[in-house]
C-alpha cells in the first residue's frame, strides 16, 4: 500500500485565500486592516527567514506587518518595553516575538508581557494554561500545532478514541499538540529521548505526530500500517547533489513510511506551509476581538 501524500501546500493556501478574502470584505465594511508586529531579537539566520515569510504572507493576504528588531545584546526590560509599546498601539493586533530568544533573555517573562488578547502565537502561559485544562478554551491556539491539527481532522475519519503518539514535549510544538489531541478525546502517549522500547511505543500509533528534530529517526517499520503520520520535523542534511549543499528532511524516513502509513506529510511541503497560514488566521481573528 502506498499513503496519501498530504498536501500542506495546496491546504495551507486555501487557508490564506480564505484570510485574504475575510480581509477584503473588514476592510470594504470599512473595518481596520489587521495588523501583525514581529519582535526578532538577535540574529539567528533561520529565525531571519521565518519572519521574513510572515511578512510576506501578510502582504499577500492583506495584513499590515510591522517589524521590530532588537540587537542579541538588548536586555531584558528593552524587550519588554518594545513589547509593552506593542500592546498599547492600536494598529497592532497580534504580537510574535520570534523564538528561540538569545541566551541571557528569560522567555517566559516576555511571552508574558504580551497582552493575552495579541497572543496570536498562543504561547502567553493564560494560553497555554486554558489548553491543559478542561472546560476552559485559550484565545489563540499555537499556530504549529493548530495546522497539525487541521491536517489530522481533515485526514481522519474520527480522532476519538484512536491511540496518539507524539514524538518530542517541546513548549513550542509537542507538548501543545498533545493537548489538542486530548482535547479530540485521542488516547496520548508523549515519547522523547528517555522513553524505553520507542519503536515498540511508536508501532501502536494510529496517529503520529513526529516532532522530536531528528533526521529521519522513524524508519517504516515503526509505522503501523494504515496511520495517519504527520511530520513536524524540519531538519538540514548535508547534501552535495544540491546547489545549498543539503536538503530538508522531516523526522520520519518518508520512502519507508509512505509504504506502510495511510496518510503521511512531506517534507518540506506538509506541515510547514500551515504554520504561516494559521498564524494569519489568528491575527485575523486578533482584528475581529478588537472589533467588539
Ligand atoms: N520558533 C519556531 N516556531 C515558532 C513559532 O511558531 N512562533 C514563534 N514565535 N517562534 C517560533
Amino acid at each position: 500500500m502506498t499513503a496519501k501524500i498530504i498536501d500542506g501546500t495546496a491546504v495551507a493556501e486555501q487557508i490564506r485565500a480564505e484570510v485574504g478574502a475575510a480581509v477584503a470584505k473588514r476592510i470594504e465594511a470599512g473595518l481596520s486592516k489587521p495588523g501583525l508586529a514581529t519582535v526578532l531579537v538577535g540574529e539567528n539566520p533561520a529565525s531571519q527567514v521565518y519572519v521574513r515569510s510572515k511578512h510576506k504572507a501578510c502582504g499577500e493576504v492583506g495584513i499590515e506587518s510591522f517589524g521590530f528588531q532588537l540587537p542579541a545584546s538588548a536586555s531584558q526590560g528593552e524587550v519588554e518595553e518594545l513589547v509593552k509599546q506593542l500592546n498599547a498601539d492600536p494598529k497592532v493586533n497580534g504580537i510574535l516575538v520570534q523564538l528561540p530568544l538569545p541566551a541571557g533573555l528569560d522567555e517566559e517573562r516576555v511571552l508574558n508581557a504580551i497582552s493575552i488578547e495579541k497572543d496570536v502565537d498562543g504561547f502567553h502561559p493564560l494560553n497555554i494554561g486554558r489548553l491543559a485544562q478542561k472546560g476552559r478554551d485559550p484565545l489563540f491556539i499555537p499556530c504549529t500545532p493548530a495546522g497539525t491539527m487541521y491536517l489530522l481532522e481533515n485526514n481522519v475519519d474520527k480522532i476519538e478514541g484512536l491511540n496518539a503518539v507524539v514524538l518530542g514535549r517541546s513548549n513550542i510544538v509537542g507538548m501543545p499538540v498533545a493537548l489538542l489531541l486530548v482535547r479530540a478525546n485521542a488516547t496520548v502517549t508523549i515519547c522523547h529521548s528517555r522513553t524505553q522500547n520507542l519503536p515498540d511505543v511508536v508501532r501502536s500509533a494510529d496517529i503520529l505526530v513526529a516532532a522530536i528534530g531528528k533526521p529521519e529517526m522513524v524508519r517504516g517499520d515503526w509505522v503501523k500500517p494504515g496511520a495517519v503520520v504527520i511530520d513536524v520535523g524540519v531538519n538540514r542534511v548535508e547534501d552535495q547533489t544540491r546547489p545549498k549543499g543539503y536538503r530538508l528532511t522531516g523526522d520520519v524516513a518518508f520512502d519507508e513510511a509512505k509504504e506502510v502509513a495511510g496518510a503521511i506529510t512531506p517534507v518540506p511541503g506538509g506541515v510547514g506551509p500551515m504554520t504561516i497560514a494559521m498564524l494569519l488566521k489568528n491575527t485575523l481573528r486578533a482584528a475581529i476581538l478588537s472589533d467588539k
